[in-house]
């Protein structure tokens, strides 16, 4: 009985729900994007490029309900600007998903100072402007048994020691995961839930020089992991829907690592 109750409850159903991913066109952000719309929510996505942002929401249409928002994420005043577009298409935001983020790799010796302010703005900055001016549309779709959820992805360089060479990229996550705990505390009293989801990794472009094709991932990578695998579609989708879903709602602050084990068993 207690099962059915749970299941009818529809802990993951997120339909009548309103989202936003940044950098939802492709890669991670794509992947979290059709999970929020199969799960019923209408969602709007971001890419720099108009033409790469109108052909996904189209493909994704197919799942629901897709807004295409151009948006180059690179300096505070443009999430203003987006926040202001999506107020104008969509409305109300149950869900923001601060995905979009950039890297930079780089040998010590030579790393440019360039290499800084760019991940630090796209990452860190604009991920926080987006909370902030985002603010009254979460605090309205927010109740205490079902609050607003915001999900900052942050990356296991951020967690450890990885030696990716990519020194602005692991500072500006493990900024991430600290101005997650930071926002949480203090957004609780209102009805707003911040957590951080913590890739390993997945087959995207950021993760292309990691292997051949899809296929052939390299294999001193994959002993890394101890699950012995990459990250999936389903992997990320999942740990999202659980978040967003009516079954998550009392958890904030949190950091979570969907990596195959990388920061729990290391
Ligand atoms: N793949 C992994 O294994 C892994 C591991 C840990 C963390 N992550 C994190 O996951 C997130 C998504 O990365 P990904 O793996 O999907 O890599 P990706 O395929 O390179 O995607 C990066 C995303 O960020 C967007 N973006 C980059 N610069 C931007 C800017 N200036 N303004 C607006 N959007 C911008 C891109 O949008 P466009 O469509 O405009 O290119 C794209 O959607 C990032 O925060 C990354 O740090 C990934």
């Amino acid at each position: 009985m207690a099962h059915q109750a749970f299941a009818s409850a529809g802990l993951f159903d997120l339909t009548g729900k309103t989202a936003l991913v940044t950098g939802g066109a492709q890669g991670l952000g794509r992947m979290i994007a059709e999970g929020l719309l199969s799960a019923g929510a209408t969602v709007a996505i971001t890419s720099r490029k108009a033409d790469v942002c109108e052909a996904a929401a189209a493909e994704m249409a197919a799942l629901g309900r897709c807004i295409a928002l151009p948006a180059d994420l690179s300096t505070p005043e443009a999430a203003v600007e987006l926040v202001q577009r999506y107020r104008a298409a969509v409305g109300p935001c149950h869900i923001l998903i601060n995905n979009a983020g950039k890297t930079w790799g780089g040998e010590i010796d030579t790393f440019p100072d360039k290499a800084w302010p760019s991940v630090m703005a796209v990452n860190v900055q604009t991920p926080f402007t987006m909370v902030r001016e985002l603010l009254p549309e979460l605090e309205g779709a927010g109740t205490p048994d079902d609050p607003a959820r915001v999900i900052n992805i942050g990356s296991v360089a951020g967690m450890k020691t990885e030696r990716l060479h990519a020194y602005s990229y692991s500072a500006s996550k493990a900024a991430v995961h600290m101005m997650t705990r930071d926002l949480a505390g203090d957004l609780a009293a209102r009805n707003i839930t911040v957590n951080a989801v913590i890739p390993g990794f997945f087959p995207t472009k950021m993760t292309a020089h990691l292997r051949d094709d899809d296929e052939q991932v390299d294999p001193a990578l994959l002993s890394h992991i101890p699950l012995r695998r990459l990250g999936s579609p389903r992997d990320i989708a999942a740990v999202i829907l659980f978040l967003c879903g009516k079954g998550g709602g009392y958890v904030t602050g949190a950091q979570i690592p969907v990596d195959g084990g990388i920061v729990g068993c290391g």
